[in-house]
């Protein structure tokens, strides 16, 4: 449980200013050239000891992927790119930092970019964001007027220049590689990697695509310590982390808590419980739509984190936790996913453009009970297919929770089916 000392996004909410002063009132900017001072090998290390991982879905280890980073300059410039296309569905904590606590986010931009040797970095925003947009324009230009941003940033010594790009609505530029296609000007389709984007990325120059959260942690972390946020949550699972938490409880909301919270703690804690009671729970998607669903039963014992949801065969993802209770109809509500994914396939690999068609078209037949039982293990082959054999994520996000919908609900399916063949023989 986190208490509000502990938290660093400390108007979560926009109930305090929003303004420069306001967030400098809250102690952000505070000795951000002291930061800078300590040097790029000190703050990798130290991002390196937070545990941190990636806050978009990935979770792969933040101080690691910065130190692909190459140290010296080759005559190439190095790029941060932080990746603010929120679309998963379900998930809402990025626009939350953006519009309520922006400056954590451009405090960070600087620091991280430092550390990476960065002297440009683009905040790419989700083209629907327009508010978002417009609250992080307003403190861009703040930080610019105070001197934070621009030449000899905040007093550090190092020029640094920040751009906000828009995209234009289409879930896969949130790819890392789409979103460098579509920062580049070209349509947004993802490319083979490797090469990673550290090695060869926005404009074939060394890169970092970072999350929003990812990124506004890390002037809180550098200022307090490694060890003050790697003592929140577990090992590999370390830190405070943003919930957003939507669907069948009292209170929707996004929280930040302790990593490895449990499922039952910040459901009660902060939605006031399930709607109708826990028996009423059905089941939980975990980690926004491309994690598999669990069932009621097994989240009601479960941990908010990376390695209890893996060993679980779902996922923390964006920490999207969408909540169903027994009124839903879970066949019906996986299938809306599937029809999502099938719309979103920018189609350049077969098995994910002729894949997510068939997944879709099968769903729906299981949606109306008109399927046989065989299409059950057929449709679970399919995903199979699709699964590891596609450019990007976008072909597991697209299998992955058919195959939580099948492991944990088939006797529903074949009920349907059986239930419609006794109607239609009567
Ligand atoms: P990934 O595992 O391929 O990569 C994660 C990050 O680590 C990337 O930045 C990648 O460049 C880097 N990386 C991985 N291996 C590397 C290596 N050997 N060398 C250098 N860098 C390496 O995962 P990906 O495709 O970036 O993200 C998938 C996740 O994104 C999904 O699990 C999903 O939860 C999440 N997602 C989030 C959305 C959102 O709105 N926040 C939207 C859609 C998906
Ligand atoms: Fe495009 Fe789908 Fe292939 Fe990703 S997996 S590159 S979205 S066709």
């Amino acid at each position: 449980m986190l208490d509000d000392k502990d938290r660093i996004f400390t108007n979560l909410y926009g109930m305090g200013d929003r303004t420069l002063s306001g967030a400098k009132s809250r102690g952000q900017w505070d000795g951000t050239a002291d930061i800078i001072g300590k040097g790029r090998d000190w703050i990798i290390q130290e991002m390196k000891e937070s545990g941190l991982r990636g806050r978009g879905g990935a979770g792969f280890p933040t101080g690691m992927k910065w130190s692909f980073m190459p140290k010296e300059t080759d005559g190439r410039p190095s790029y941060l790119v932080v990746n603010a296309d929120e679309s998963e569905p379900g998930t809402c904590k990025d626009r939350e930092i953006m519009r309520h606590d922006p400056h954590t986010l451009i405090e960070g931009c600087l620091i991280a970019s430092f550390a990476m040797n960065a002297h440009a970095c683009y905040i790419y925003i989700r083209g629907e964001y327009i508010r978002e947009r417009e609250a992080l324009q307003r403190a861009i230009d703040e930080a610019y007027d105070d001197g934070l941003l621009g030449k000899n940033a905040a007093g550090s010594g190092w020029d640094f220049d920040l751009y906000l790009a828009h995209g234009a609505g289409a879930y896969i530029c949130g790819e890392e590689t789409a979103l460098i296609e579509s920062l580049e000007g070209k349509k947004g389709m993802p490319r083979l990697k490797p090469p990673f984007p550290a090695g060869a990325g926005l404009y074939g120059c060394p890169t970092t695509v970072n999350n929003v959260e990812s990124i506004a942690v890390v002037p809180t972390i550098l200022r307090r310590g490694a060890s003050w946020f790697s003592s929140f949550g577990r090992e590999n699972n370390a830190g405070t982390k943003v919930f957003a938490i939507s669907g069948h409880v009292n209170k929707p909301c996004v929280v930040e808590e302790a990593m490895s919270i449990s499922f039952e703690e910040l459901i009660d804690r902060h939605c006031g419980g399930i709607r109708g009671g826990w028996d009423n729970l059905k089941a939980v998607i975990p980690g926004g739509s491309s994690v598999p669903c669990l069932p009621g039963a097994t989240m009601r014992e479960g941990i908010m984190d990376f390695d209890w949801l893996k060993e679980n065969k779902s996922g923390l993802g964006t920490a999207a936790v969408i909540v169903m209770d027994q009124s839903t109809d879970i066949i019906k509500a996986i299938w809306r996913l599937a029809a999502f994914y099938k719309h979103e396939s920018c189609g350049q690999c077969t098995p994910c453009r002729e894949g997510t068609g068939w997944m879709m078209r099968v769903m729906e037949r299981l949606v109306r009970g008109e399927a046989e039982v065989e299409e059950i293990d057929m449709l679970l082959d399919v995903t199979k297919q699709v699964e590891g054999h596609t450019i990007c994520a976008l072909g597991d996000a697209a299998a992955w929770p058919i195959q939580g919908l099948i492991r944990h609900f088939r006797d529903e399916i074949e009920d349907r089916i059986k239930h419609k063949r006794v109607i239609a023989a009567e």
